[in-house]
């Protein structure tokens, strides 16, 4: 296959900008300089450990994804980003309690020069929280205006080539798509007319899009998930993509339910319950919240399992999702999984999980790649949804009339293809035969 896409080159810094300079956050930030100052290694990131075969199996190509596609160069990263609390990303990352502060102090240096801008942020859509480090202005237009002044500053200032914004503040509260969403005209006449299905995540998200910089959700809020935003991205010609970082319990869910619908096995419950103690468990102790998260859980299932075309198998699966806020166990996740499975003959199973996993650990690697894949999109002049990242996201944007992907393997097979396509190379379908010829 011929190059078919023109590539630019990373050359200069990336500016990632985050709204929300919390555990998620900080953990990222942090991480990325432990890994440049070579005490840490970047586990659990595809652009930095993962490789592609390309070619035919035995044509031994295996590249790093990294020099493959030309990532920008983690010593390229500039950290920027807004919160309602005005501490350093240092403070933030001591008081989110995921990192070690033996670990902390050792890129003390690095991460206390980063502090937040002043947030965009209305308590009607986050009631757990309240903070000071906000903004003041008439109008949402006007919030939106003063983030693009923020963005354009920060790209000034840093002198940087290229930026990025993923979103990693708090859950919003759940929201229905409304008319005004529908187009970019009647989205502006709202936020000019301080409607409220105009939440502040779409502000952040509008002004990145307006400030021509690429836009991920790394929460399940509505945010990019609208038409007017979709229109908007690709009128500016800007990649965006979400949605909710696919981590712990539903990492694991869509790990085992394309297996066990592979091996034809049936399903009548699934009950997922998490005790966590983190900000973000508290934010989601407020029910408005929670169900704007419980709905992006709860979709993976139905899309993975099509109960509508296997109906013996999924007609009556029950499905649980809980999460407790339990303060003491911090970022330290517990989540456990009873599945109520059924084989030949209708014979009973049951299948028990428990994992304790640490949520932001899981999540700081998804910010990274997500950073550096959407810059590669921007690169190649890639605009709209960009499905092919739907790997990193519990409730993935996909085009109208689509259904989500939400197996972890059809999921990476995607994207490794659209990296492949973007370079001119052979897609890899997996069929094979030509070995046996
Ligand atoms: N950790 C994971 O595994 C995971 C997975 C999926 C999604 N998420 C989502 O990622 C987000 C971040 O998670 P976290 O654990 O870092 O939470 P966190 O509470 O530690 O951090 C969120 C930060 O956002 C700030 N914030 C809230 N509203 C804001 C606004 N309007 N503007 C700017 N800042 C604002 C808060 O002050 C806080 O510092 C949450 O929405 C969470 O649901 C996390």
């Amino acid at each position: 296959m011929e190059e078919n896409i023109t590539i630019d080159k990373p050359a200069g810094k990336l500016g990632v900008l985050m709204p929300g300079l919390g555990a998620v956050a900080t953990t990222f930030i942090a991480g990325v300089m432990a890994i440049r100052k070579d005490i840490a290694r970047p586990l659990g990131s595809l652009t930095q450990m993962g490789t592609i075969r390309l070619g035919k199996r035995t044509d031994k190509r295996i590249p790093l994804i990294k020099d493959f596609v030309d990532l920008a160069n983690l010593n390229e990263l500039v950290f920027g980003g807004w919160d309602i609390f005005a501490e350093s990303a240092y403070k933030a990352a001591l008081n989110a309690g995921v990192l070690d502060k033996e670990l902390l102090d050792k890129v003390k240096e690095d991460i206390e020069p980063v502090t937040p801008m002043k947030a965009v942020f209305d308590q009607n859509y986050v009631r757990k929280l309240q903070g000071e480090h906000v903004k003041k202005a008439d109008t949402k237009y006007d919030y939106a205006q003063m983030l693009i002044e923020d963005i354009q500053n920060f790209k000034e200032k840093n002198n940087l080539a290229r930026m990025v914004t993923i979103w990693c503040a708090s859950t919003e509260v759940f929201m229905k798509p409304h008319p005004v969403h529908e187009t970019i005209e009647s989205f502006e006449k709202a936020m000019k007319e301080n409607h409220p299905a105009i939440a502040p995540s779409m502000i952040y998200a509008y002004a990145s899009i307006a400030a021509g910089v690429p836009f991920a959700n790394g929460a399940p809020n509505l945010t990019v998930d609208i038409p007017a935003m979709v229109e908007f991205s690709r009128q500016k010609e800007i990649p965006i993509a979400g949605k909710d970082f696919k981590t712990g319990q539903t990492l694991i869910k869509t790990i085992i339910a394309p297996g066990l619908k592979a091996r034809l096995i049936g399903l009548n419950g699934w009950f997922s319950t998490n005790i966590l103690g983190n900000r973000d468990g508290e934010v989601l102790d407020d029910p408005e919240s929670f169900k704007t998260k419980e709905e992006s859980k709860l979709g993976v299932l139905e899309y993975i399992l099509q109960p509508d075309v296997y109906p013996d198998l999924y007609q009556n699966l029950y499905h649980k999702v809980r999460i407790n806020y339990y303060p003491p166990r911090g970022d330290n996740k517990e989540g456990w999984d009873n599945i109520d499975i059924f084989g030949w003959l209708g014979y009973p199973m049951q299948i028990k999980i428990d994992f304790l996993c640490r949520d932001s650990i899981l999540a700081a690697p998804i910010v990274l790649d997500l950073a550096l894949f959407l810059d590669l999109a921007q690169r190649c002049s890639m605009k709209g949804i960009q499905e092919w990242l739907s790997f990193y996201f519990k409730s993935p944007m996909c085009a109208p009339e689509l259904y989500p992907e939400h197996d972890l393997f059809i999921q990476l097979m995607k994207l490794k293809n659209t990296l492949r396509y973007i370079k001119g190379e052979d897609l890899i379908t997996h069929l094979g035969l030509e070995y046996y010829d």
